[in-house]
């Protein structure tokens, strides 16, 4: 619409709280709707303060989910529990498995034209999760749905730019499969403007992007995992997906289904998006040998977390 509604889902959390002020900040959102199980009234008291024009509303527990998600034109979801150290993403599962599938139940029926962009870890299994619910609702349709792994792509861009003394502003790294450890795969033979690396190079920054969200919870030390920087991306993704809407050819990195790589159903690379959602699905471009055994190494872990997710509603129906 003209008048563009963001429901924020987890709007209290570490995440949620920074991306609500980002969004908050956002002149092209008329609406902001914050839901959490605690929190909300007073996280919307504050940002509805500030002088912008997105009205912000506040919608606490399941019963004001529909009032949240009624009319809204992108979901943006980062409900769930954080990482401790020595979790992987994929220990989250149970949690965040079953609170990812609430909300997106509710967001089927509710809005089920809205973008979903889901930020919930793990990435890898939420999003077919998400995917499962919709077909049991017999929305066939599923461009709609997306991985957020933007931070996977700010990190690249970051740590790129920094090793290589390049203009941060105008370093562009895609990266490509999924959102957990070596399903993360950055494309640095694409990286623009183009910057030649040594093998060395290539595998220590390769590694470092990889670990990068194991770096901030063990910096964290107990307290969490990435919420600045994974609200700033966030932010990003929405800014990107409220363009779509408004009719521009919008080209970024996102983990969607997607038939790119033989045997899996998800992976992420630059993608197409328009007002109804994926319009086209750019693919690896040339990849370089050592990127290449990167995506055959990212294959199985990928496979396993999918089929996990799968599962997890197919067996819960
Ligand atoms: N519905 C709505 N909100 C929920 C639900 C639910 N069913 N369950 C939990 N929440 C809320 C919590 O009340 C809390 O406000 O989600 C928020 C999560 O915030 P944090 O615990 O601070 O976690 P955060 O660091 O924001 O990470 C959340 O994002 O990147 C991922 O791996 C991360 O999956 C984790 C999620």
């Amino acid at each position: 619409s003209n008048a563009p509604k963001v429901a924020l889902l987890g709007a209290s959390g570490g995440i949620g709280q920074p991306l609500g002020l980002l969004l908050k900040k956002n002149p092209n959102i008329a609406k902001l709707a914050l839901y959490d199980l605690v929190g909300t009234p007073g996280v919307a008291a504050d940002l509805s303060h500030i002088d912008t024009p997105a009205q912000v509303s506040a919608h606490t527990g399941p019963a004001e989910l529909v009032s949240a998600l009624e009319g809204a034109d992108i979901v943006v979801i980062p409900a769930g529990v954080p990482r401790k150290p020595g979790m992987t993403r994929d220990d989250l599962f149970n949690t965040n498995a079953g609170i990812v599938r609430d909300l997106a139940e509710a967001a089927a029926k509710t809005c089920p034209k809205a973008f979903l962009a889901i930020i919930t870890n793990p990435v890898n299994s939420t999003v077919p999760i998400a995917c499962e619910v919709y077909k049991n609702n017999d929305i066939t349709d599923l461009k709609r749905i997306f991985g957020v792994t933007t931070l996977d792509v700010v990190r690249a861009q970051a740590f790129v730019a920094e090793k290589k003394g390049l203009d941060v502003n105008k370093t562009t790294v895609p990266v490509i499969g999924g959102h957990a450890g070596v399903t993360i795969i950055p494309l640095l033979s694409q990286v623009k403007p183009s910057v030649k690396f040594t093998d060395e190079e290539i595998k220590a920054l390769t590694e470092r992007i990889q670990e990068a969200g194991t770096e901030v919870v063990k910096a964290k030390a107990g307290a969490g995992s990435a919420t600045l920087s994974m609200a700033l991306a966030g932010a990003r993704f929405v800014e990107n997906l409220l363009n779509a809407l408004k009719g521009q050819k919008v080209v970024q990195c996102s983990y969607v289904k997607s038939d790119v790589i033989k045997g899996i159903d998800y992976f992420s690379t630059p993608i197409e998006i328009g007002q109804n959602g994926v319009e086209k699905i750019h693919g690896t471009g040339p990849l370089s040998s050592y990127e290449q055994s990167l995506v055959e190494k990212s294959v199985p872990e990928l496979k396993a977390s999918i089929e996990k997710g799968v599962k997890f509603i197919r067996v819960h129906d």
